[in-house]
């Protein structure tokens, strides 16, 4: 678990990619200025610079890059510095084509746009090293280094021979013999029987469907393999003595690619790269959920990398996001435990691929509403920093539900031919987090086998695959009191994608006192009600309660009159099974009414009716509350405590929009509108 918290005195860190490079020496003299006047306090530098930081093999050159730090130095603005490796120059290339990536249909992936790297290439990963390390032994003791950058969100998958090559020995460490590979990967079928290692390959394109055990094998390979990658630039940064604190920034919400909670492990501190993917409300629940992951992820704080200033990207369009939902994002982020609003990137570039991307400093310059905004941000920042210090002891913030998160369940859901195609794992997870938010409720995510006994509830959304470790985690967490909540389509296969026969969930059978004989999907257009009220779609399933008792029943279809959702005690606990999927108002509605059952008050009650989010942040000295108005019309608080944004004390209006962040004096607060 990482230790370290990236944290300036009375601070959060503010400011974004700074890439100089890209510009005339002027122009760094206004930045500066501009940053200065907008109270940025950190700039990440050199996230893709490899070819004008080592122009030909082993030639460096870093005049360039001692002004830049020089200057940010100068005026007192810290920097991320990023180990460029995410981007090879075309020299390297030309020189190695070997460490290009291979797509899985065969095609070479040539450079002139970036990450074209194959991870698992010997070229590639002594370039890495070599260029970390010269970075690291320049400017690894530079006062102004707030934490190393290693790369930029690792994802590019090869399926060369390379891969093929470092994939074998990575079985062979994992299954030990080619018997046992055969056994977990069920090659008896489709004639897929290996004889040897060298047989193996990465799953390229092939005539029809691929074995769903070597497709979440290689997606573990290659998290592993970018992880030893990140670890080699690691070790290569600390051994040049460098004490600054080393991350590598994951990327939410597309990316899948990291088996996060090993990722985390190996860091000093958990960064994260957030882009909102609707321009509806529901991309604040989406920065909730990003923040709760990360800081369940770091276990503890963490440092928002990159977000978008101006706009968000849906489709083929980016939309505006506009100046106050700028400010209620990046306060929601931190009211979870960022230490950082950090954006991806200060000034707008003029020209390259990402010409429109959102940016700090808008292509129209500092004379504009978006400097503006950015200038608001920054002063209150500075007003709300002393927030910034965490607790000595115990959670930045409490929780009383855990939601369990497995990166792994998210690649058994890719694999072909499940019953339906339609259910995808980041969804369900992110829809049992929406719940819990609209509710109101403070949530973590939990890692399979983490401490789960301070939650009183502990949800786990459709986890298909799932260890006989992870099976018997949860069945102590209900046998010790614990309230368990599985969703549809959980435990029914084991980590090689193997159903557990004799009766669905077979992993948590006993623990739910359920058989399932057979799922039942149903079409797109197609719901069925339980006899509750509650809606299921997708999902249905032909269950018998043995030792459970029956809540819901189907009320309509196939399966009317058959059990629907269960429950089971157990030792001092529940296990409660729900055997479809319901609909999202019908699952907003069961898990708030559980977490009532099971004793967890919301934040702030009946705040989220009102649109208000209300996050406690546990700080040094105080604990902080931090209030995100997305609704439409004025609120007040009353309760205990002192606005740090208004100054307003123990009534505090907040108009639509705006947000606040009080230093309690006590917890207990009523919200009305006005
Ligand atoms: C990522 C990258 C950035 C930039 C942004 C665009 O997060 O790290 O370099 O490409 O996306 O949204």
């Amino acid at each position: 678990m990482p230790s370290t918290t990236p944290y300036a005195p009375g601070r959060f860190l503010f400011g974004g990619d700074y890439n100089p490079e890209q510009w005339p020496r002027e122009t760094r003299a206004e930045d500066i200025a501009l940053m200065r006047r907008a109270k940025v306090n950190t700039a990440t530098i050199g996230v893709f610079s490899w070819a004008v930081l080592e122009p030909s093999e082993g030639r460096y050159d870093a005049a360039w890059l001692d002004e830049v730090v020089g200057e940010l130095a100068a005026a007192g603005i810290g920097f991320f510095l990023a180990t460029p490796t995410a981007s090879p120059p075309p020299w390297f290339t030309l020189a190695h084509p070997d460490a290009l990536p291979i797509r899985d249909d065969g095609t070479p992936v040539l450079h002139g746009s970036r990450d074209t790297y194959a991870i698992s290439a010997p070229a590639y990963r002594a370039a890495a090293r070599a260029v970390a390390g010269f970075l690291a032994r320049r400017y690894g003791d530079h006062p102004g280094l707030r934490g190393w950058h290693v790369h930029n969100e690792y994802g590019t998958i090869d399926h060369g021979p390379h891969a093929a090559r470092a994939f074998r020995v990575w079985l062979e460490a994992r299954y030990g013999s080619i018997a046992a590979l055969n056994e977990a990967w069920s090659t008896a079928f489709w004639s897929q029987r290996y004889g040897d290692w060298d047989e193996i390959l990465p799953p390229r394109q092939t005539q029809y469907l691929h074995n769903p055990a070597q497709l979440v094998d290689f997606k573990r390979f290659n998290s592993d393999e970018m992880l030893a990658a990140f670890t080699e630039q690691r070790d290569e940064i600390r051994a040049s003595g460098s004490a600054a604190p080393i991350t590598s920034n994951l990327m939410l919400p597309t990316w899948n690619h990291l088996e996060q909670w090993s990722w985390s492990d190996a860091q000093d501190l958990v960064s994260i790269d957030h882009y909102l993917d609707t321009t509806g409300p529901d991309g604040e629940t989406h920065v909730a959920y990003g923040s709760d992951l990360t800081r369940s992820w770091a276990g503890g704080p963490w440092v928002l990398m990159e977000q978008n200033a101006t706009g968000i990207r849906v489709g083929d369009r980016v939309f505006a996001k506009g100046p106050d939902r700028m400010i209620r994002n990046s306060l929601g982020y931190i009211a979870r435990g960022a230490q950082s609003s950090l954006f991806f990137q200060w000034r707008a570039s003029a020209g390259g691929a990402e010409l429109w991307h959102g940016a700090l400093v808008p292509h129209a310059g500092a004379d504009t509403e978006v400097f503006a905004s950015v200038v608001r941000l920054g002063e209150l920042l500075e007003r709300i920093g002393e927030a910034a210090q965490p607790p000595a002891t115990g959670p930045v913030v409490e929780a009383e539900i855990g939601i369990v998160w497995d990166a792994e369940g998210w690649w058994s859901w890719e694999t072909p031919h499940l019953p339906t195609d339609a259910v995808g794992y980041s969804e369900e997870v992110r829809a049992a987090h929406r719940a819990l938010w609209l509710s109101g409720r403070a949530v973590d995510f939990v890692r399979p086998g983490a401490d789960a006994t301070g939650y009183s509830m502990l949800v786990v959304p459709a986890l298909y695959a799932m260890t006989r470790a992870t099976a018997e985690w949860l069945e102590r967490y209900v046998q010790t009191g614990g309230n368990l909540v599985v969703t549809f389509g959980s435990g029914i296969a084991d980590e090689s994608q193997r159903v557990i026969v004799g009766g669905y969930p077979g992993m948590l059978r006993s623990l739910l006192g359920v058989r399932g004989e057979q799922i039942v999907p149903l079409a797109d257009d197609d719901a069925v009600t339980l006899d509750n009220g509650l809606e299921g779609v997708v999902w249905t399933e032909l269950l018998h309660a043995e030792s459970a008792e029956t809540l819901a029943r189907y009320g309509s279809g196939a399966l009317s009159g058959r059990p629907a959702i269960t429950r089971c005690p157990s030792g001092s606990g529940t296990a409660t099974y729900v055997s479809t999927k319901l609909a999202p108002g019908s699952l907003n509605a069961f898990l708030a009414d559980l977490a009532t059952e099971f004793g967890v008050a919301p934040v702030v009650d009946g705040a989220a009716a009102l649109g208000v989010e209300a996050v406690r942040r546990r700080g040094a000295e105080a604990d902080y509350l931090f209030l995100m108005h997305h609704g439409d019309s004025p609120v007040r608080l009353d309760g205990s405590g002192t606005d740090l944004v208004s100054g307003a004390s123990d009534s505090i209006p907040l108009e639509a929009g705006a947000v606040a962040v009080v230093r309690e004096t006590g917890r207990d607060w009523s919200i009305r509108r006005l």
